[in-house]
């Protein structure tokens, strides 16, 4: 594999996400930094110990770090050190605080001269329902972000970090922004995992999973919390993360005039895959991929797990598919996602299925479970 001259500095990269993105910009060649807090700096160390072009930042806070150093020759920041609604810790419980590392983060890699930023945003970003075009917002206001409600906090700390990248980016074109805004992401671990988190949570909630918990639930059968299941792989979310930031075409900065064109040209996207999943199906993948967890009695009774639900079948029909799938793909480069290793026996595909995600995050939480046992046996 060819070694690009490339730097691209990944926040989170010891999170869910942030793992699977550094791992891809890692296969594709680039030399990566990464950062990660407390603990989990020396588990990322640990766990890309085999790629000699990672290296590993630490920073204790997104919000105040100073990345005047490491963001020295670097070519593309992605952002998506943020929490998730089920794993606010004190750092992250106001709305400022994580619009603050938005802040810190796109002011930075302006004055470090990065082209580049990339931020991985929420699909609560937007109105619920829709629509997804570039100004549509939720409603959710800084009086609700106060008032103890995660999701009102989570939808706020996204539309308002949001918001201050797009006004930072219009009076700096310098730098061009793209912001994604996933559903629920699912979709595998990636191998080594496990030295970032080694153990499991103690309480059972499964909360440092993040979205990935949603899917471990299918393997307890008295399981009765399903989320929407609104989904995109992770590995597909990685993808656009990177070729966003590979990206020759710079939307941004290409009109320094800021004309009204431009400003449509914002670069915010609405992430879901194509097609409506359901438990009933992801309980019914398992039991056939993974006959011993059927014979365990470990999977949730299929007839109980919910089916496609009906009434979500309008709410994502206004999504405009074509603009996710194609523009920003287009824009950048048909020829990475038409690569070999890209397609599936249908042809071109840029989403993976409801099935592959599924039987692929549950191998991986079980690779993951053994390397719990294991360590706990060594200890
Ligand atoms: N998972 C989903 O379904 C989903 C869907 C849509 C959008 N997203 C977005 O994707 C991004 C990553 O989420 P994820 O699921 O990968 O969650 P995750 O595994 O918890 O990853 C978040 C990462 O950000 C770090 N982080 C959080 N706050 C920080 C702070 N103040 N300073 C420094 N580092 C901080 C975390 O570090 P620690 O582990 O040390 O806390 C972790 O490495 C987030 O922006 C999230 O909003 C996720």
């Amino acid at each position: 594999m060819e070694t690009k001259s490339a730097i691209v500095f990944v926040t989170g990269a010891s999170g869910y996400v942030g793992f699977e993105i550094v791992h891809q910009l890692l296969e594709a060649g680039y030399l990566v930094r990464g950062s990660a807090r407390g603990s989990k700096f020396e588990g990322l160390k640990k766990a890309l110990t085999r790629f000699p072009n990672f290296e590993a930042v630490e920073i204790q806070n997104v919000s105040t770090a100073d990345f005047s150093d490491v963001f020295k020759g670097v070519e593309a920041v992605i952002h998506t050190a943020a929490p998730v609604p089920t794993r606010l810790d004190k750092t992250n419980t106001t709305m400022k605080s994580v619009v603050d590392g938005y802040l810190n983060v796109v002011r930075q890699a302006h004055k470090a001269g990065v082209k580049k930023l990339v931020v991985t945003s929420s699909i609560t970003a937007y109105p619920i329902g829709g629509p997804f075009g570039v100004d549509d917002w939720n409603s959710v206001t800084e009086e609700q972000a106060a008032s103890g409600n995660p999701w009102f906090l989570y939808g706020a700390q996204k539309k308002f970090g949001d918001q201050a990248v797009i006004e930072y980016a219009k009076s700096h074109p310098e730098i061009d922004v793209t912001i994604f805004s996933p559903t629920w992401i699912f979709g595998p671990l990636r191998p080594g995992f496990h030295h970032i988190l080694t153990h499991r949570d103690p309480d059972g909630s499964d909360k440092s999973l993040t979205s990935v918990a949603y899917i471990y639930k299918l393997l307890n059968p008295a399981n009765t919390e399903f989320v929407d299941p609104i989904v995109v792989d992770v590995r597909d979310v990685a993808k656009l993360h990177v070729l966003a930031a590979s990206s020759t075409s710079n939307v941004v900065s290409s009109d320094s005039s800021r004309t009204e064109s431009a400003e449509k040209k914002t670069k915010r996207f609405a992430v879901l895959a194509p097609y409506l999943a359901s438990y009933k199906e992801a309980v019914q993948y398992i039991a056939e991929a993974f006959p011993e967890l059927k014979a365990q009695g470990r999977l949730v009774d299929s007839e109980k797990a919910p089916g496609y639900p009906k009434e979500l079948e309008g709410k994502i029909a206004g999504i405009d598919w074509e603009r996710i799938r194609v523009s920003l793909v287009v824009e950048n480069t048909v020829v990475a996602v038409s690569e070999e290793g890209d397609e599936d026996s249908e042809g071109k595909r840029f989403f993976r299925t409801w099935k592959e995600t599924v039987v692929d995050t549950v191998r991986s939480l079980l690779e993951l479970e053994k390397a719990w046992e294991t360590s706990s046996e060594a200890k």
